[in-house]
């Protein structure tokens, strides 16, 4: 857990340099970036059978990046919010579908509150400034009746969750990352006091589907530099942290 905003102001940095490089590959194909990911997010679109979508409905993605989920969501208001997206809207091409806006999860500006259907954080609460300030922002913007979707990497080595008690490990293995999750268990406590859980699955087998088209693609364009990165990845994911990536199903607490 951290709140300080200089570990954010790295962390973003860093998310801008990542971004930077995706740009950068994906330059001359003049086609919208999220196309690539549309059967990721299709796939865990149709996972989400709560979810009822209306034309006069407000779909809302936070962090949504230069990829939005919602813009796959075929009904109503679909808004895209995120502290990069002047960046974003520079350096690729986005889909017409969502209306884009800069702003952050601890705020939300463009949304009003009560006014949301549907709030989605796709890989996106571990990212963030304040967590505590986003969950109670999130509840504010929901309708009493909405939904709030959160897919999140949990950390699944033991040793990884023993040493962060004592050290920061984070701040040097996994600085782009400002939260780090140790169980779901622990998601659904930090949200508890606003949010009750509906469900949650483990989709670590779509992510890993996901990045094997990225490989894939990225075939062609493979650096030396690309194959260092590629084998830090690998330490860090498959050795240090054991991340798996979870979908979680909150609703406003009654009352
Ligand atoms: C890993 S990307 C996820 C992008 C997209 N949702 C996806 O799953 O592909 C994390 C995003 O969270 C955004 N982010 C970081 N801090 C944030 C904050 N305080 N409020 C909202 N979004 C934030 C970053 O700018 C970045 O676009």
């Amino acid at each position: 857990m951290n709140d300080s905003p200089s570990k954010w102001t790295l962390a973003q940095k860093r998310e801008r340099h990542f971004y930077e490089t995706r740009a950068a590959s994906h330059e001359g194909r003049n086609e919208v970036y999220a196309e690539f990911h549309a059967p990721f997010w299709k796939a865990i679109l149709n996972r989400l059978t709560e979810l009822d979508f209306r034309d006069d409905g407000y779909y809302v993605d936070v962090g949504c990046g230069p990829n939005p989920i919602v813009a796959f969501v075929e009904h109503g208001n679909r808004i895209g919010v995120d502290p990069l997206m002047p960046f974003y809207q520079e350096n690729f091409v986005l889909p017409e579908a969502f209306q884009p806006f800069e702003g952050t999860i601890e705020e939300l500006t463009p949304i009003k509150d009560g006014q949301a259907d549907v709030i989605f954080s796709m890989n996106n609460i571990d990212h963030i400034q304040n967590l505590d300030q986003a969950i109670a922002t999130l509840r504010r913007k929901l309708r009493d009746d909405g939904f709030l979707v959160i897919s999140v990497n949990v950390v699944g080595n033991p040793i990884a969750k023993l040493m962060a008690k004592a050290i920061d490990i984070y701040r040097v293995v996994d600085p782009t990352h400002t939260y780090h999750f140790h169980s779901p268990q622990e998601v659904r406590n930090r949200l508890a006091e606003h949010f009750d859980l509906v469900r949650y699955e483990c989709i670590e087998q779509l992510s890993e589907e996901m990045q094997t088209r990225k490989n894939e693609r990225d075939k062609q364009v493979k650096t030396l530099k690309g194959l260092v990165r590629q084998g830090l990845k690998f330490v860090k994911n498959d050795l240090i942290l054991r991340e798996k990536l979870h979908l979680f199903l909150f609703k406003p607490k009654s009352g």
